[in-house]
């Protein structure tokens, strides 16, 4: 959340199904340009109830961006330039436990990043850092989106491992039934490196996945149809946008500095020399 006593600016970046909030007062496209290339879209920024907010479609309005070509890097660096200090990230995923049925939105506390063909870091030949991610996410924005859930009636489930794979096809069913002998909660395509980028800009980070589906390793999977996963995309949509909406107003007038030390993330990372 930025600097002790600087105001919070909410960003919201939207996935699969998720390409516009509810409830933008003086909602305005902006070109943002960074040096890391394009964002995936122009940013959409706002009020909610007079809380600043910026908003990034992850795919791009339309979806015309594969999870490997999104480019993470310009897109974080954006809403870091648009004055963004805490990300609420949604994501539509795939669950690998019974007990998390398509509809529940988990509030992801952990990644496994098998992902490969992405560029991953800020940081580069010249200025060496390494931040930790050991808890990737931000416990004060899951206190705060739970609440909100429960309040909205949503199915929620606090914590959860994310199973980030490279894509775009889905998973094998072997790979499947390796990630729940992992005990991983939900896969995706699209939480890493968005999560690392935006410890290493030393924003706020949640990720809210959304289940979509059960992955291929339920007995269920086969007799599933594309209808039946778009309703329960387009209803988790619906959903996102009325906790958005909801989480967003919350969010504002928070001067104190986030107790999760995502602000100081780089303190004791970066290992380059100053020039004398
Ligand atoms: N996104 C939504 N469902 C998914 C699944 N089963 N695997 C990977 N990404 C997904």
């Amino acid at each position: 959340m930025g600097e002790p006593g600087t105001p919070p600016v909410v960003g919201v970046i939207g996935g699969s199904g998720v390409y516009d909030i509810e409830g933008l007062k003086n909602a305005q496209w902006r070109k943002v340009d960074s040096p890391f290339g394009d964002p995936s879209d122009e940013l959409l920024t706002g009020e909610i109830d007079g809380q600043k907010v910026v908003f990034l479609p992850r795919h791009g309005r339309g979806h015309r961006i594969p999870p490997s070509r999104l480019n993470f890097r310009a897109n974080i660096d954006a809403l870091k330039r648009a004055g963004v200090t805490e990300i609420l990230s949604l994501s539509a995923v795939g669950s690998l436990k019974e007990d998390l049925p398509p509809g529940t939105f988990v509030l992801v506390d952990q990644f496994i990043d098998r992902t490969f063909a992405r560029e991953k870091s800020f940081f580069d030949t010249g200025l060496v850092a390494h931040v930790s991610v050991a808890e990737p996410t931000c416990g004060r924005l899951a206190g705060v989106v739970e609440a909100a859930a429960r309040a909205e009636s949503i199915s929620v489930s606090r914590g959860g491992a994310y199973l980030v794979m490279e894509g775009p096809q889905f998973s094998t069913r072997a790979e499947s039934e390796l990630y729940r002998s992992w005990n991983c909660d939900v896969i995706g395509m699209t939480n890493m490196p968005e999560a690392k980028l935006a410890r290493e800009a030393e924003l706020c980070y949640l990720t809210i996945g959304m289940v979509t589906d059960y992955d291929c390793w339920h007995e269920e999977h086969d007799a599933v149809s594309v209808e039946q996963v778009i309703k329960v995309l387009m209803d988790n949509a619906d959903k996102a946008r009325a906790l958005v909406r909801r989480v967003v107003p919350q969010l504002a007038g928070r001067a104190e500095a986030c107790d999760h030390g995502c602000h100081r993330a780089l303190e004791n990372a970066v290992i380059t020399r100053p020039e004398a």
